[in-house]
């Protein structure tokens, strides 16, 4: 809140309402820079609605909207990953809501709406892979894997890094898709062999290409365009699309259930899923799919259809008891493991 809102909002009893500015609490899920670049851009073209934004991972913004439930502090939360999302629909912590902008959105983004009875829609969506430190990796005399079989090379050893699937979309997206391209027992006994190359598992999702970017680790395991935002920046970062198959996200936006400013809730989740705002994504360093079918998808963005995707079950995956079930086999069989 600015001073002179401040101001008026410490004045409030002896002001007009029309005086008071309207708020906004969102909970933003995707990377800060594209979070504190929508809040700019909403609030100069709304200027009197203030957005108090924060910044959490898919998981960790669950939670808080779930130990929020009886009194909620947010009003939407836009970005991160799908399942989540399905997950709070499914509990009955957010709301239904019809936007007028629903006809404009490619199918997929429709889909997961009308899956979720109109609780959560799509607004950008991207494919699981890798990005590598191609320096690092050449120093070391270490071949680049190409297939998620190779992640268990002892060469990778300290070298991967990948988030936590309890606070991370990212990660709950690679759980989710291994069990569905190996079947439950072999994703796991996967994940214990992995276990022996990963240095660290990271609350964010986009963490590990991060600290791949920095030398910091050989290769973080996240979203493509997580990966391609890094080479981007002038990293030298290989992004890599899994050989056997992906998964993927659609990136979700949901207005809470019981939100003490459902207007403002409304007006920018209307005003995000329009072509102009989404074509402003890639300026932040987003390289995501955007939901709007009039929106262009970004020149560096991960071509899907060039990706071997996986046909990622969103109902199933984003079902309450598939995901906690997963989350706590996750906490019990890898999660207990002692880092090497
Ligand atoms: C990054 C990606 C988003 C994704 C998000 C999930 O920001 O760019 O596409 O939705 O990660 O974040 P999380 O921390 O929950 O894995």
């Amino acid at each position: 809140m600015n001073t002179l809102k401040c101001a008026l909002a410490g004045a409030a009893i002896m002001l007009p309402a029309s005086a008071m500015a309207d708020e906004l609490n969102l909970i933003c899920s995707a990377d800060v820079v594209i979070c504190e670049r929508l809040v700019t851009e909403f609030e100069s073209s709304h200027p009197d609605t203030d957005v108090n934004m924060v910044r959490m991972s898919s998981g960790e913004a669950y939670a808080k909207i779930r130990a929020e439930a009886r009194n909620p502090q947010t009003d939407l939360w836009w970005g991160g990953t799908g399942d989540p999302h399905l997950q709070a629909g499914h509990d009955g912590l957010t709301a239904e809501y019809k936007s007028p902008m629903l006809a404009e959105l490619q199918d997929w983004a429709q889909g997961q709406a009308e899956v979720s009875d109109f609780r959560t829609v799509g607004v950008y969506s991207g494919a699981l892979g890798w990005g590598y430190n191609k320096e690092l990796f050449a120093e070391k005399g270490i071949t680049a894997p190409e297939c998620w079989a190779d992640l268990l090379d002892p060469a990778l050893k300290g070298e991967i890094q990948i988030a936590d699937p309890n606070s991370s979309g990212t990660a709950y997206t690679t759980l989710a898709t291994l069990v569905q391209l190996m079947g439950e027992d072999e994703a796991f006994d996967f994940l214990k062999k992995m276990h022996a190359n990963v240095s660290q598992y990271t609350k964010s999702g986009s963490a590990p290409v991060k600290a791949a970017a920095r030398g910091e680790t050989g290769l973080g395991i996240v979203f493509q365009h997580d990966a391609v935002a890094q080479a981007v920046s002038g990293f030298p970062i290989g992004v890599v699309a899994p050989c056997e198959g992906t998964g993927y996200e659609i990136g979700s936006m949901s207005m809470i259930e019981g939100a003490q400013n459902p207007e403002a809730a409304k007006t920018f989740y209307d005003w995000v899923l329009t072509a102009e705002v989404q074509n402003m994504m890639p300026e932040a360093g987003s390289f995501q799919i955007p939901s709007n079918a009039s929106a262009t998808p970004p020149e560096e963005a991960p071509d899907l259809s060039t990706i071997k995707l996986i046909d990622y079950d969103f109902a199933e995956y984003g079902s309450a008891e598939r995901r906690k079930a997963l989350l706590a086999r996750w906490d019990d069989e890898i999660g207990s493991l002692p880092l090497q």
